[in-house]
C-alpha cells in the first residue's frame, strides 16, 4: 500500500489503522453494514496510482435501506429533537472532527493528493468553522407573523424541515463538501444519505465513525460510497428522498434535475462549475494582483469550482502581468502532497490527467500561445501530475477559455475596454465567481455590479467562509449554501391560519 512506504513522510498512527483496518462498508441506522451486492470498488492515491483501499459499493437496494432509515429516524426520535439538542450534537460533532483533524487530513492527503499543509490548515479548520457556525442557526430558525387582509385570523409561517436529504458531494474538498451539506441540512432538522465521490470515499467514512461517536440517532446520518452509477442515479430519482443537495458537474447536475423532474419533484440545489473571470486593471497593485492571479488558479492545481481561469489583463499592463506570473508560477513546485516542498499537487485521476493534458494539446492546436507548463510531469513516479500551465490567447471561442478543465490550466488574454471586457468577461455558460484587481473604487464596485456571477471579488481572490453566501448564477447552478441562506435551502415555508373568533 502506498500510504506505508511514503519515505519522507510518517502517517499517523489512527491513519495507518483506519487504512487497515476499519470495514469501509455502508453506514446505515448507524451500523457498518456490507453492500447488498457484494460489489465495490477502489480508491486510488492520485499521487502515486497506487490503490489505497477496497470500499462497498452501494446500489438502488442499499439506497432503499438508508431512505428508510433517514425516514423512520426523521419521522421518530430526531424529528423530535428540540433545536438546542440538535445544535449540541452538531457542536460535539465539530469538536470530534477537531481532535481527529491530523488523522483526516492525512486521509485527505493520501486519497484526494493535495499537499497536506493545505488539507491541514485549509480544509480541516474550515470543516470545523462551517460546521460550528451553521450549527448556531439551530435554535434561530423563525418565522413570522403575516398582516393579512382577512379580518380575525391570526397568520404565521413555520420554517420546517424537508425531511430525508441526500447530498452527491464531489472529490475536490472531500470533507469540507460533506459538511457543507450536512451543517445546514441537519441544523434544520433533516436527516441525511450522504453519497462521497468515488474518487474520495474515505474521511466521509471517518466522519460516520465519529457521528455514532457524538451520539447521533440511528438513521439521521447515513454515508453510501459509490459512483455515480448506480449509487448517485439512484438517489437521484429515489421517491422518498425530498431533496438533493448536489455539487459537482454541470452535466451530472442536469441529469440530477432531469431525475428529480421525473420521480417524486424533489428540491434541488446545484452547486455547479466554472470558468471564472478574474480582471486586472493597469491601476491596480500589479504585484498583488499576479500573486492573486497565480493562486487563484494553481493553490488546488485548478481543482477548483472557482478558479480565476480566464485572466482579462488591461492592455497597458498586459506584458507585466504575463511575465510576472510567468516568473511565479515557474517557481511553483509540483510534487506529491506529503513532500517537504510542493505547491501543486497531482490531479485527481489517470483520466482526469488524460482530460486535462488533452485540452492543452487542444489550447496549442487552436494557436494559443503556451507561456508556461504545458506537459504532463513525467519523473514523478506513477502519480497524476500535470505543469501548471499558462496559455495567452486571442480567440474566445477556443476549448480552453470556453471549457471548465479542471486542472492547472489558467488563459491570459488583453483588453482595451470597458465594453469589450464586460461583453467578454460575460460571455460564458458559466457564473459562479469572478475577480477583479483595481484602485478605483467605483470601477471596481461597477465591474462586481456588471459581472454575472455569484460571488465576486475586489482586490483578491478565492476566500469563501461559512457565513458569505456563496453559489452560482446561469450555468453555475442555483441555491445559496453559506450564511443564513444555506437553512433556506434546506427548509420549506408552511403559512398557518388561526380562526380568532
Ligand atoms: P461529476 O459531476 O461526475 O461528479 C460529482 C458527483 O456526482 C460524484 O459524487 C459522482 O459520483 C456523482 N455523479 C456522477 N454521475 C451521477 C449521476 N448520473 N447521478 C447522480 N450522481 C452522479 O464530476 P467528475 O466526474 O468528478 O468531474 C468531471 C468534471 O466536473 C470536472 O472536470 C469539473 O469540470 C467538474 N466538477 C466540478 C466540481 C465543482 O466543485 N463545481 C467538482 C467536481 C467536478
Ligand atoms: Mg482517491
Amino acid at each position: 500500500m502506498s500510504a506505508l512506504k511514503l519515505p519522507d513522510f510518517q502517517l499517523q498512527a489512527g491513519t495507518m489503522a483506519f487504512l487497515e483496518k476499519h470495514p469501509k462498508s455502508l453506514f446505515i441506522n448507524n451500523e457498518w453494514v456490507a453492500a447488498q451486492s457484494g460489489k465495490s470498488f477502489e480508491t486510488r492515491n492520485p499521487a502515486t496510482g497506487d490503490v489505497l483501499a477496497e470500499v462497498a459499493l452501494a446500489s438502488e437496494a442499499d439506497v432503499d435501506a438508508a431512505v428508510s432509515a433517514a425516514r423512520a429516524a426523521f419521522n421518530g426520535a430526531w424529528g423530535q429533537t428540540l433545536a438546542g439538542d440538535r445544535a449540541a450534537l452538531l457542536f460535539k460533532l465539530a469538536d470530534l472532527i477537531d481532535e481527529h483533524a491530523d488523522v483526516l487530513a492525512e486521509l485527505e492527503t493520501l486519497d484526494n493528493g493535495k499537499p497536506i499543509r493545505v488539507a491541514r490548515r485549509g480544509d480541516l479548520p474550515y470543516v470545523t468553522k462551517h460546521l460550528r457556525y451553521q450549527a448556531g442557526w439551530a435554535d434561530k430558525i423563525e418565522g413570522s407573523t403575516v398582516p393579512v387582509t382577512f379580518p380575525n385570523q391570526f397568520v404565521y409561517t413555520r420554517r420546517e424541515p424537508m425531511g430525508v436529504v441526500g447530498a452527491i458531494i464531489p472529490w475536490n474538498f472531500p470533507l469540507l463538501m460533506a459538511i457543507w451539506k450536512l451543517g445546514p441540512a441537519l441544523t434544520a432538522g433533516n436527516t441525511l444519505i450522504l453519497k462521497p465521490a468515488e474518487q474520495t470515499p474515505l474521511t466521509a467514512l471517518y466522519l460516520a465513525d465519529l457521528v455514532k461517536i457524538a451520539g447521533f440517532p440511528a438513521g439521521v446520518v447515513n454515508v453510501l460510497p459509490g459512483p455515480g452509477q448506480p449509487t448517485g442515479a439512484a438517489m437521484a430519482k429515489h421517491p422518498d428522498i425530498n431533496k438533493i443537495a448536489f455539487t459537482g458537474s454541470t452535466e451530472v447536475g442536469r441529469k440530477i434535475m432531469e431525475a428529480a423532474a421525473n420521480s417524486n419533484l424533489k428540491r434541488v440545489s446545484l452547486e455547479l462549475g466554472g470558468k471564472s473571470p478574474n480582471v486586472i486593471f493597469a491601476d491596480a497593485d500589479v504585484s498583488s494582483a499576479i500573486r492573486g492571479a497565480q493562486w487563484a488558479v494553481f493553490s488546488t492545481a485548478g481543482q477548483e469550482c472557482v478558479a480565476g481561469t480566464r485572466l482579462f489583463v488591461e492592455r497597458a499592463a498586459y506584458d507585466q502581468v504575463v511575465e510576472g506570473l510567468k516568473t511565479q508560477v515557474e517557481k511553483m513546485v509540483v510534487n506529491h502532497g506529503f513532500a517537504e516542498k510542493v505547491h501543486v499537487g497531482p490531479v485527481i485521476t489517470e483520466q482526469q490527467m488524460t482530460r486535462v493534458v488533452g485540452y492543452i494539446e487542444d489550447g496549442k492546436k487552436a494557436g494559443a500561445e503556451v507561456i508556461t507548463g504545458g506537459n504532463r510531469v513525467e519523473n514523478l513516479g506513477g502519480g497524476y501530475f500535470v505543469q501548471p500551465t499558462v496559455f495567452a490567447y486571442q480567440d474566445d471561442g477556443i476549448s480552453i477559455v470556453t471549457d471548465e478543465i479542471f486542472g492547472p490550466v489558467a488563459a491570459v488574454t488583453a483588453f482595451d475596454d470597458w465594453d469589450e471586457l464586460i461583453t467578454r468577461a460575460n460571455d460564458t455558460m458559466y457564473g459562479l465567481a469572478a475577480g477583479v484587481w483595481t484602485r478605483d473604487i467605483g470601477k471596481a464596485h461597477r465591474y462586481a455590479h456588471a459581472v454575472q456571477a455569484g460571488t465576486v471579488w475586489i482586490n483578491g481572490y478565492g476566500m469563501i467562509d461559512p457565513a458569505a453566501p456563496f453559489g452560482g448564477y446561469k450555468q453555475s447552478g442555483f441555491g445559496r449554501e453559506m450564511g443564513k441562506e444555506a437553512i433556506d435551502l434546506y427548509t420549506q415555508v408552511k403559512t398557518v391560519w388561526v380562526n380568532t373568533q
